[in-house]
C-alpha cells in the first residue's frame, strides 16, 4: 500500500541574491539578480515528494502575514495537504536570505519566526490522529532539537518510519539519532554530528552505526548510503552543469521519502533522490527547479 509522506518542518519566505563573489566581512557586493519565493527545508522537501507522486502532508507553522498566505497557496498548488499548518497571530513567517556566488558557493541566513512556535506535543497529537505505519515522517534540523526529540520518540513508539535530515546540524541525543531510517546528512553535518557524539569526525564506520540507516550527501557528486540492504555510493548522473544548487539537498530528501512511502527499498530511494537533486541543481530556482515524475525515473525495475 502507498503511504503518505508527512513532513514536519520549516516554511520560509526566501530572498535569494545572485552575486559574482560572496562578500567578505565589511564588504558590500552588488547582486545581478534577486528572486523571491517560498522555501524552507520542510516546504521544499514536501514539494519534492508531492511532485514525484507521493501523497504529502505538512505539519508546521506560518505567521498570519502575506508571506504565510503565499506559502500556503504554493503548497496547496503543489498538492501538499496543509490542513495541519497553523497560522500564528503575532508571529512572522520564517525568513531566509540566500546569496549564491558564480562559483556555486553560498551563504544562508535564517530567521525562524513562526517555525520556532511549532509545538512538539501538538505535532505528536496530530501524528497520532493521522499517521499510520505505512507513512513516512520527514524531519529536518530546522525543526529544532526539542520537536525532533518528541516526534522521533512518537515515531518509534507508533512504528512509523522516520527520515531525519539533520540540516542544519542540531545537537540530538544518540537514541534520537538512532531512530532515523535513514539519517541524511551532508559531509559537514556528518562531521558535526560525529564530533558532538564524541567520535572521530571522519569515521564512516561510527557514522553508519548511529542510525538504522544513513545517507551522506556529497554535494553534486551524489550520495552514499549504508543500511540493512548494504552500503554503496550512488554517483550523480554525468553531464549536468550546476546552475543553482539551493535546495538541491531538499529535493533529494523529498524524493527519497516519496520512494520509501511507495514501498521502495533504500537503494532505490537514494537513486531517485540523487537524480532529483542533480536535476534541481542543474536549473535555476529552488523548488521551482524540482523534477516531476516524468523527469526522473525510479529505476529499471520500476
Ligand atoms: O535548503 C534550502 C532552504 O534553506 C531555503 O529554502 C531556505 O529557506 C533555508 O531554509
Ligand atoms: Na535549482
Amino acid at each position: 500500500t502507498q503511504g503518505c509522506v508527512i513532513v514536519v518542518g520549516s516554511i520560509n519566505h526566501d530572498t535569494s541574491f545572485t552575486v559574482t563573489e560572496l562578500p567578505a566581512p565589511g564588504q558590500t557586493v552588488v547582486s545581478s539578480e534577486v528572486s523571491i519565493s517560498t522555501g524552507g527545508k520542510g516546504a521544499n522537501q514536501a514539494i519534492s515528494a508531492a511532485r514525484l507522486g507521493a501523497r504529502t502532508a505538512f505539519i508546521g507553522s506560518v505567521g498570519r502575514d502575506l508571506a504565510g498566505r503565499e506559502a500556503l497557496a504554493v503548497l496547496d498548488a503543489e498538492g501538499v495537504d496543509t490542513v495541519d499548518v497553523e497560522l500564528i497571530a503575532g508571529s512572522q513567517t520564517g525568513r531566509a536570505t540566500v546569496a549564491v556566488a558564480a562559483t556555486g558557493e553560498k551563504v544562508v541566513f535564517v530567521a525562524p519566526g513562526a517555525n520556532a512556535q511549532v509545538n512538539g506535543r501538538r505535532v505528536v497529537h496530530t501524528l497520532s490522529r493521522r499517521a499510520s505505519v505505512s507513512d513516512v515522517v520527514v524531519l529536518q534540523g530546522e525543526c529544532g532539537a526539542a520537536v525532533i526529540d518528541q516526534v522521533a520518540r512518537h515515531a518509534v513508539h507508533a512504528g512509523i518510519r522516520l527520515v531525519l535530515n539533520l540540516a542544519p546540524f542540531v545537537p540530538l541525543l544518540p537514541e534520537v539519532v538512532a531512530s532515523a531510517d535513514p539519517l541524511i546528512v551532508n559531509e559537514r553535518e556528518a562531521a558535526e554530528l560525529l564530533g558532538h557524539l564524541g567520535s572521530s569526525v571522519d569515521d564512516l564506520d561510527s557514522l553508519t552505526r548511529l542510525a538504522r540507516s544513513v545517507v551522506v550527501i556529497h554535494g553534486a557528486r551524489g550520495a552514499w548510503y549504508a543500511g540493512p540492504d548494504g552500503a554503496a555510493a550512488v554517483p550523480a548522473p554525468p553531464a549536468m552543469a550546476i546552475v543553482d544548487s539551493t535546495g538541491a539537498g531538499d529535493a533529494l530528501v523529498g524524493a527519497l521519502a516519496s520512494a520509501l512511502s511507495m514501498g521502495r527499498s533504500l537503494p532505490d530511494a537514494v537513486t531517485l533522490g540523487v537524480a532529483a537533486g542533480a536535476f534541481a541543481a542543474s536549473r535555476r530556482g529552488t523548488h521551482a527547479s524540482y523534477p516531476f515524475r516524468n523527469d526522473v525515473r525510479l529505476g529499471a525495475n520500476n
